[in-house]
């Protein structure tokens, strides 16, 4: 009889931790997208020259903590504020869930912290430019500097929060370094790659926006020779993706990541191309910015897969102590 008692109660318990884990993961996956939505609203900020739409002011626009009568580009530019204090908010609820679905040194708990760590350098970042007036129509070498800066935050933010997910729906034992070997050097190379062709994206798309708004002056000048750079480290970043994946391929439960990857890589080389012939039109660089967001998640997750291996150990499993096949969650 104690022995049924106990089962049921395990089973209660279990089924709890099933709907608590289940929760966290769909949550993880719900802050991320939110945040890409977060981060292609502000490349439509840029676009549209609405930076300045709450004057120098940060976090409140213009004086006031809700603008009255506000122009086009102080709605932009507010819209941009709100939901990126909704991703922050969201982040920190991520770090609480995290905390609260996962056993103790649950990789998750620890990338969800970083997620917060880099959420608040993003904000610091966003309000840096408001500050310093690199906005609008700043056509100075330090604005070029600042997207960069930005760039690459948003990229580490990204990242992080990709490995929180990974890591809420799989686990995995790690494999030894000499296992990892050369395909974990490629992955690493084609992170770096894509990082720096970002970046010259990011120069790019500040001297199309520049001339889009008619600005001229011999920065913007420097800054249009230097768009055919973008194109051709591009080349390099392409090779060294669809290289690292390959590379990759012996991992199997990576090929559905690295036949993403691939996808996201060619559609990503169609969408720099129409950039480049409709002479990037505002929602053509909203299209590309997300699709180096993609690229850049898929490539992350081929990182985990590489560093964590091949062999699955569901979270449920970790939590209850019981084998992935007995667990609850098991499939989820
Ligand atoms: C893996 C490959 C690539 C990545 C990761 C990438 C990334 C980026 C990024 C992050 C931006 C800045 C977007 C923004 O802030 O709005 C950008 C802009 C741009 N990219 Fe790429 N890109 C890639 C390939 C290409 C290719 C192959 C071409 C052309 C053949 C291209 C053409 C452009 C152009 C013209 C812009 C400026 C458009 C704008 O004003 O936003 N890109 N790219």
């Amino acid at each position: 009889m104690s022995c049924v008692r106990e089962h049921i109660f395990l089973t209660r318990d279990d089924s709890a931790t099933a709907l608590r884990v289940q929760a966290f993961r769909r949550y993880s996956l719900v802050a991320l997208g939110w945040t890409l939505l977060v981060i292609v609203w502000g490349a439509y900020v840029r676009a549209s020259g609405s930076g300045a739409g709450c004057g120098a002011h940060w976090p409140i626009c213009n004086g006031e903590l809700i603008p009255r009568s506000p122009t086009m580009q102080t709605i932009v530019e507010y819209t941009h504020r709100a939901t990126s204090g909704l991703a922050l908010l969201s982040v920190i609820a991520l770090v609480i869930f995290a905390f609260v679905a996962t056993p103790e040194k649950h990789p998750s708990r620890k990338w969800a912290a970083w997620s917060l760590f880099f959420m608040l350098t993003e904000a610091a970042v966003g309000a840096l430019l408001v500050k310093a007036e690199l906005v609008a129509n700043n056509a100075t070498a330090s604005r070029a500097l600042a997207m960069g800066i930005h760039l690459v935050n948003t990229f580490l933010l990204v990242a992080v929060m990709t490995s929180t997910c990974f890591h809420a729906w799989r686990e995995g034992e790690a494999p030894s370094w000499k296992e990892r070997g050369l395909k974990l050097q490629l992955v690493l190379l084609a992170l770096v790659l894509v990082t720096v062709v970002g970046i010259s994206g990011a120069t790019a798309a500040l001297g199309d926006t520049l001339v889009q708004q008619s600005v001229q002056n011999a920065f913007v000048d420097f800054l249009i020779q230097l768009r055919i750079l973008h194109p051709l480290l591009a080349i390099g970043g392409v090779i060294a993706a669809i290289t690292a994946g390959w590379a990759s391929w012996s991992v199997e439960a990576a090929r559905r990541w690295i036949v993403a990857l691939w996808t996201l890589v060619v559609l990503q080389v169609i969408a720099g191309l129409t950039n480049v012939v409709l002479q990037a039109p505002v929602f053509m660089q909203l299209i590309h910015l997300l699709l180096a967001d993609l690229v850049w998640i898929a490539l992350i997750v081929v990182l985990r897969f590489v560093v964590t291996g091949d062999q699955r150990l569901s979270l449920m499993s970790s939590v209850t102590g019981r084998s992935p096949s007995n667990s609850p969650s098991h499939g989820l």
